[in-house]
């Protein structure tokens, strides 16, 4: 259970980018956030995680308070992939960027070797765990930064644009992997075809607010409620209106 209580939070002192927000994510649960650019969305990721500390309310996940005295124990129990794959992988080669997050939980190496291999089998790449870094495509890359945070096992993972720079084929091979993950989710995007067929619940964020939030089918088929939030209706939805607009050169 993550618990989001009055958190304000910003970059500098009195500018807050995230105002007052409350929100709970039940275990298991997948949420998808989503709101225009500069919404807040990897603000509030980062805020998970410690990265950023807040202002003003507090964070807990599975009870435990997030607070300097709790970070290691709070990092063990979630983590994030980024939007960027080389903000997370910076080691030579692909077996020690997954290695790198249980190396400093302390790990045996045994176990290390163990958890990577049953990973990698699971997301069907262990051809990549010889590979050095620098030479997998970037939708490899986005794969084995998802196994850098799956082989930790934590309780709960965020996801900062995960399809972005996809080709349709990795992205749709990353739901089907997203689908598979058992933990509990909150995936920032603007992919909202893919928020629609993954998420149980939506959450749209508007100037660090909370604009309106439910049911990832009742939210993401309201058309104007998506266009006040700087949004529009999923391609799927935008359907004959959409292939009308092209057509008619209008
Ligand atoms: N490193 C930073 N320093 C100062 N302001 C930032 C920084 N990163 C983001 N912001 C500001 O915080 C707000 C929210 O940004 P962000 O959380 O990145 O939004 P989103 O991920 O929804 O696009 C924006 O106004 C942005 O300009
Ligand atoms: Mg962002």
């Amino acid at each position: 259970m993550l618990k989001i209580e009055n958190l304000s939070v910003g970059y500098q002192e009195g500018k807050n980018v995230l105002k007052k927000l409350n929100m709970s994510i039940k275990d298991g649960e997948t949420v998808g956030l989503v709101g225009a650019n500069g919404a807040g969305k990897s603000t509030l990721l980062m805020s998970l995680v410690g990265i950023l500390l807040p202002f003003e309310g507090r964070i807990a996940i599975d009870g435990i308070e997030l607070d300097k005295k709790h970070l290691k124990e709070i990092r063990e129990r979630i983590g994030v992939v980024f939007q960027n794959p080389d903000d997370q992988l910076f080691m030579a080669n692909v077996y020690d960027d997954i290695a790198f997050g249980l190396r400093n939980m302390g790990r045996s190496e045994e176990e290390i070797q163990h958890r990577i291999s049953r990973v990698l089998r699971e997301l069907g790449v262990e051809h990549l765990e010889e590979m050095s870094s620098n030479r997998i495509s970037g939708g490899e890359k986005r794969i084995i930064a998802i196994a850098a945070i799956l082989v930790m096992e934590p309780s709960v993972i965020l996801f900062d644009e995960p399809t972005s720079f996809l080709d349709p084929r990795t992205r749709r091979r990353l739901i089907r992997l997203l689908q598979g993950v058992p933990m509990t989710k909150l995936i920032a995007t603007h992919d909202l075809d893919m928020a629609l067929e993954l998420c149980d619940r939506v959450i749209i964020l508007k100037d660090g607010e909370i604009f309106a939030q439910g049911n990832a089918k009742d939210i993401l088929t309201q058309k104007e409620l998506l266009e006040e939030a700087g949004l529009e209706l999923p391609y799927c939805l935008q359907g004959a209106e959409y292939l009308g607009t092209k057509h008619s050169g209008s």
